[in-house]
């Protein structure tokens, strides 16, 4: 089985290998619960309220100065080894990469830096070995932005400015003649608690691991990401998605509104979760703009910071 995308390099069977849709799909049926699909996917939200909160406090790369514990991207370029990799991680099977250590005059083309470390920050840096801090963090800025929505309740919001931003990138779409829908966005704590044990309920906590956070571990706590779906859905959250115009469209432009595909093709050993072609964040037009000029896959080597290929 491959789950890597045939439009991609394609990728020899691994034993973390996410299950087919069809294996999936028997495992739902054997009542393993809807919840297998969740990693990635509009949760219940149970108590979801689709508030639109007006606080302000986002940061926005026009308007905000660094927040404390700024990073330059690679200013501290300590190239990440998957040498070191855990063995219980998809990087046990993953090719050796090193994080490109980036040439030091790259900072400067950045006229604004950011905090990799504050939630609030458009460059915080959420990973394996990087939880929330709180872990309980809660975006005081949350809205719904006004694009197409495949879900409800707190799963279609995203913080002020990755909202404006979607905006923009999905007009974009839409006048290019490619239909994008919101699939997932905010995710609270306890929603990702509920998604990441639905994970590790169906496919054991190996397999969970290499495509669903554990709580206090996910972007979508951040207001910084979402997953986005085309409309149609039968691709949705599946590997077939990446050759979908929805998520071409989206790797060869969401750049120009401030997004990164997040978990890209065979970053595994650096990100640590397997290709997700529908999970997109926000770290700004300049910072994106920047790492895709300079052939920079993951945020991980963009900010010189340490592969991340399983919890430590
Ligand atoms: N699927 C991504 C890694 C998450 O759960 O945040
Ligand atoms: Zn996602």
């Amino acid at each position: 089985m491959c789950y890597n995308c045939s439009s991609e390099p394609s990728a020899e069977a691994r034993p973390g290998d996410r299950p087919s849709r069809r294996a999936v799909a028997r495992l739902l049926m054997a009542g393993a619960g809807l919840s297998a699909l969740a990693a990635c996917t509009p949760d219940p939200a149970p108590n979801a309220t689709g508030t639109i909160s007006t606080a302000s406090g986002s940061a926005s790369p026009a308007s905000s100065p660094a927040a404390s514990g700024a990073a330059s991207p690679a200013a501290s370029a300590s190239a990440a080894s998957p040498a070191s990799a855990s063995a219980t991680s998809p990087a046990a099977t993953a090719p050796t990469t090193t994080a490109a250590a980036a040439p030091p005059s790259a900072a400067a083309r950045l006229p604004k830096q950011y905090s990799l470390t504050a939630p609030a920050s458009p460059w915080v840096i959420v990973n394996k070995h990087r939880p929330l801090k709180p872990a309980n963090y809660v975006p005081a800025d949350l809205v719904q932005p006004r694009v197409a929505l495949a879900v409800t309740g707190e799963a279609a919001q995203l913080n002020r400015t990755t909202a404006a931003a979607a905006e923009r990138m999905f007009a974009a779409a839409a006048a290019g003649g490619v239909t994008l829908t919101l699939a997932s966005g905010y995710r609270s704590y306890a929603t990702q608690t509920v998604t990441y044990n639905g994970w590790v309920g169906s496919q054991g906590r190996a397999a969970a691991d290499t495509a669903s956070a554990r709580p206090g571990y996910s972007e979508h706590q951040t207001g910084w990401s979402f997953d986005i779906g085309d409309g149609g859905g039968a691709c949705s959250f599946q590997p077939c998605f990446a050759e979908q115009p929805a998520a071409v469209w989206a790797k060869a432009n969401a750049h120009r509104f401030g997004f990164v595909v997040r978990y890209p093709f065979m970053q595994h050993a650096i990100t640590g979760y397997f290709y997700e072609s529908w999970h997109l964040r926000y770290i700004g037009v300049e910072a994106a703009t920047d790492m895709r000029k300079r052939g920079i896959a993951t945020l991980e080597q963009y900010f010189g910071l340490e592969a991340a290929p399983g919890y430590r």
